[in-house]
């Protein structure tokens, strides 16, 4: 991962992780389901935000989740702990050297990591050699340029390019949900299926008004304001006033729409 992880390790940041994990749940989940004695490898389960309903939905695998950052597994497994759950093994790890052996785990899960990475091939390379022939893998990213609304804005649009070049500035790619299939495809995985995962927003889905547009996709616009401006990719006015009009569709008359993208690959 690039040394400055765009959005960062903060509190405010792990909430806006839960918050996302728990409104997404059903439509990211609901078709992850291991069996029982199964080894699945979780890379990059941050606060855990996935862990929860990974490990809910199979409770007969024994999930390994790692993470580069001790901070963010500590928060894990004080969250996994606090959940009653059982089958989860934290361990810190670099998922370009990771420190298991070949062919030892049944499944693997990955979830808003390749889009941090610099060199995403070579992390699902190196996810693969862990992985056992005919393992699965599950890749899920979000694409920011999937992203529409109304009222429509240019500002609000700049602010969501700003926040895009931020992440490119880190080493990162989110735009990488359309990607998917070519890398999974370049690092060898075989029976590729990408299911794009639609988010629609309005009046009529309050929950996600509040869960999604707002604490989930405007929480993270907001979340690089000082970086983006410091680096010069955006005014001051024209960011504020970007959030204040992403914010103007999440009231009655507004709607959001956003696509993650969900792979599933065998090796
Ligand atoms: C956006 S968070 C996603 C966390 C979690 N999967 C979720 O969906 O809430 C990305 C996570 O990837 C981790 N990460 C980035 N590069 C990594 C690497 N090389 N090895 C292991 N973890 C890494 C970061 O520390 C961070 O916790």
């Amino acid at each position: 991962m690039s040394t400055s992880y765009v959005h960062g390790y903060s509190e405010k940041e792990a909430t806006r992780l839960c918050d996302q994990a728990e409104t997404l749940m059903e439509m990211l989940h609901r078709d992850t389901l291991y069996p029982s004695g199964s080894k699945v490898l979780e890379a990059g389960c941050g606060v855990g935000a996935q862990t929860i309903a990974l490990a809910k939905n199979s409770p007969e695998a024994a999930i390994t989740s790692v993470d580069i950052s001790l901070t963010s597994l500590r928060a894990a497994s004080h969250r996994i702990g606090a959940g009653g759950v059982r089958n989860v093994t934290f361990q810190h790890a670099d998922i370009f050297d990771l420190p298991f052996e070949d062919d030892c785990f049944d499944h693997v899960f990955v979830c808003y990591v390749l889009e941090h990475l610099e060199d995403p091939l070579t992390a699902l390379d190196r996810l693969k050699r862990v992985l056992k022939p005919d393992g699965s893998i599950t890749v899920i990213e979000g694409d920011h340029g999937s992203c529409f609304f109304h009222p429509g804005s240019i500002f609000a649009r700049k602010a969501i390019e700003a926040l895009v070049a931020c992440q490119a500035k880190n080493g990162g790619n989110s735009l990488v949900g359309r990607e998917l299939s070519p890398l999974l495809h370049m690092a060898g995985f075989r029976d590729i299926r990408v299911s794009p995962r639609m988010v629609y927003v309005d009046v009529s889905r309050p929950e996600l008004v509040e869960g999604f547009t707002k604490k989930t996709f405007i929480a993270m616009v907001e979340g690089v304001r000082d970086q983006a401006i410091a680096q010069g990719l955006i005014a001051e006015g024209e960011f504020d006033r970007g959030v204040n009009d992403l914010y103007r569709t999440a009231q009655p008359d507004g709607t959001f729409c956003y696509t993650f993208f969900k792979a599933v690959g065998l090796k």
